[in-house]
């Protein structure tokens, strides 16, 4: 299938597929880790290999096959191999939460927030075939998080942690989605052209501008705080008005994009 002349022209496109291309592919470093951590449960290691892993290479597959057909100067394999160098580090299993319940809270928050970027991405993206990879990929993230929910669940039925401990992993894991996962990823995007780009060079700063308001015109934030904090919904508490308003002010805090919308 020829992708549009208006695709290949298209700068947030071609970073928004990098990205996604990268951080998918990287997933293997990541079940390593997961899979020393989660040693004992043979259920949850079984999931990996066998849905897990394969979904989310998958992922990365389709982006990097789409960006191949459409920037086929981009020199992927080097710039994935400098965004692994800084990355792979982060993936060893110091830098994971310090008990199992709370590392698949913090996997939860990946997952939701990828399903948030797929669906709001699906509106944006100009292209039927793009939508429709959009739609695989954003429903296979809510699938990955309602797994991993389940096993937050079970491990927290043993160590209980209150809310205010699952608000505060859910809050830094969404912080590093932004300021590690993201960032790393789009750092080589302007390095590796083997002639110029088709378009004018993006930088990090644009790109989040351009991705806070993709956000902004496809999620309103109450249901962008809903999907966030989906992993807090249990219990009437929930529900509340003033426990929304916190949620809602918190997306805000870490989107300031959405802010400016109320
Ligand atoms: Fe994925
Ligand atoms: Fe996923």
């Amino acid at each position: 299938m020829a992708a549009e002349p208006s695709v290949r022209s298209n700068a947030y496109i071609f970073y928004t597929l990098a990205t996604v291309s990268f951080v998918e592919t990287s997933v293997p470093e990541f079940v390593e880790t997961l899979n020393q951590m989660y040693a004992e449960d043979d259920e949850m290691q079984g999931w990996l290999r066998d849905t897990w892993l394969p979904e989310e290479v998958e992922h990365g597959r389709l982006a990097r096959d789409y960006i191949a057909r459409v920037w086929p100067e981009f020199d992927w394999h080097p710039a994935y191999a400098a965004f692994l160098d800084r990355y792979k580090p982060r993936c060893d299993v110091q830098y994971m939460r310090p008990s199992l319940a709370l590392e698949a809270l913090s996997r939860c928050v990946t997952e939701t927030q990828t399903a948030m970027m797929y669906r709001c991405l699906e509106s944006f993206m100009p292209t039927e075939e793009l939508k429709q990879m959009m739609h695989k990929l954003s429903a296979e993230e809510v699938g990955h998080y309602r797994y991993f929910r389940k096993t937050f669940d079970r491990y927290n039925a043993v160590e209980q942690h209150g809310v205010i401990r699952r608000l505060r992993t859910i809050v830094a894991r969404s912080e590093l989605v932004r300021d590690e996962d993201l960032a790393f990823a789009f750092e080589p995007l302007n390095d590796f052209w083997r002639s110029p780009q088709p378009f004018a060079p993006m930088t990090w700063e644009t790109f989040l501008e351009i991705s806070g308001d993709v956000m902004k015109q496809y999620m309103p934030v109450e249901a962008a705080a809903r999907m966030m904090f989906k992993p807090l919904e249990t219990g009437a508490w929930w529900r509340d008005r003033p426990v929304r308003a916190l949620m809602t002010f918190m997306v805000k805090r870490q989107y300031p994009q959405l802010a400016s919308e109320a």
